[in-house]
């Protein structure tokens, strides 16, 4: 089975085995022959965040099951969504509703199942800031079970479920912990620039999420045009001490404070200064308005843009002495 139309990158790599997921209890009576037990296997949601570098020789999850409940307590309001949700149609149903909290992570590819497992994250706000609890299938027992927030140990771009128990669980369902009351998270970027500039002094949700979108759009490329998977790499986080060398070379390095006294860089700045913004290497190359985008311009081989990823981490090392961690999931 060819996956070019299930990864967004549009590598054209194949799968061994497809099995397509339409409610929970379907993948109990998938596991129920051992033979999917012992076989390789990669869970698909929107395949927005991953990279084949070469065919799956195993069993392809696409998890598409549906729907979007809603309770409502007090200001409190909490919507529980099927893993197999398009991420930006739950983000829209919430803004509609006047559901506060994931405005301004509008436009984020991918499947609701996915924003857990690296806690997606964009313009100041994480998944963790709105999320209650998931339930996940676990592949070994068969059993369904609930997850807190704190049993999945979120950080940045990372979850119990990457660092900890990685394809042990599959992830059918979330809920979500959104407000009546809107909590503006506005400093993050341009996005009090943009609603300045559009004459907004009194945001809604709705103008929010637009401004948020249209940043968006105007530095990431359309997946559905030319293939990608958001930021390639993590954006890193060192030492005090390793960051001293770095701004006394390179008074402009862009940096926010981290955790611990920790210094978190700009990958996309790294690699720009690097000079690959915008270059073109065979059918791949990086994004001209983010580089820490790579793309696919049509016709590109997964291994041709993991070497590219590894020359970009070569060359920032050269310059900078930081190694980039490759954010998307490599699947060989
Ligand atoms: N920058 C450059 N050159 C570039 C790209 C960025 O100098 O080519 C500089 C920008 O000028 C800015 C800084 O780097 O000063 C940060 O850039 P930006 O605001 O575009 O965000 P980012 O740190 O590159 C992160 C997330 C994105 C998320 C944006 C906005 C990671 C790995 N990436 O990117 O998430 O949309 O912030 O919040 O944390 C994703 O994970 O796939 C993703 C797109």
């Amino acid at each position: 089975v060819s996956l070019k139309n299930f990864n967004t990158f549009g590598i054209d790599a194949n799968a061994r085995y497809f099995a397509e997921i339409n409610h929970a209890e379907e993948l109990a009576e998938l596991f129920a022959d051992p033979q999917w037990l012992q076989t390789p296997r990669l869970v698909l949601g929107g395949g927005s965040n991953m990279l084949m570098v070469a065919d799956f020789d195993g069993l392809v999850i696409r998890l598409n099951i549906r729907g979007i409940e809603h309770r409502i307590s007090h200001d409190d309001v909490f919507v529980e969504a099927g893993a197999g949700e398009v991420w930006n149609h739950l983000v829209n149903y919430c803004v509609g509703y006047g559901y506060a909290g994931m405005e301004n992570l509008s436009l984020i590819p991918g499947s609701v199942g996915a924003s857990p497992i690296q806690n997606i994250g964009a313009y100041g706000v994480e998944l963790k800031d709105v999320f209650e609890s998931c339930q996940a299938f676990e592949i070994a027992t068969g059993i369904i079970k609930t997850f807190s927030k704190a049993d999945c140990k979120f950080g940045y771009r990372d979850s119990v479920f990457k660092s900890e128990v990685p394809g042990q669980y599959i992830i059918v369902s979330v809920k979500f912990h959104l407000s009546l009351i809107p909590k503006f998270n506005l400093k993050y970027g341009a996005i009090e620039q943009e609603l300045a500039a559009r004459g907004i002094s009194e945001p809604t949700l709705k103008d929010v999420s637009q401004v948020v979108s249209h940043i968006r759009v105007s530095k990431l490329p359309d997946p559905s045009t030319i293939g990608n998977a958001g930021s390639f790499f993590k954006n890193p986080v060192i030492s005090a001490a390793e960051f001293q060398p770095i701004q006394q070379n390179f008074p402009d390095v862009v940096n926010y404070p981290a955790s611990n006294g920790q210094v978190k860089l700009a990958a996309g700045w790294l690699i720009e200064q690097c000079g690959w913004k915008g270059k073109t290497v065979g059918n791949t190359g990086t994004w001209k308005n983010q580089a820490l985008v790579l793309v696919n311009h049509g016709g590109a081989k997964g291994e041709e843009v993991y070497s590219l990823s590894s020359q970009i981490i070569d060359s920032v090392y050269t310059k900078f002495g930081v190694t980039l961690q490759r954010e998307v999931n490599i699947v060989s």
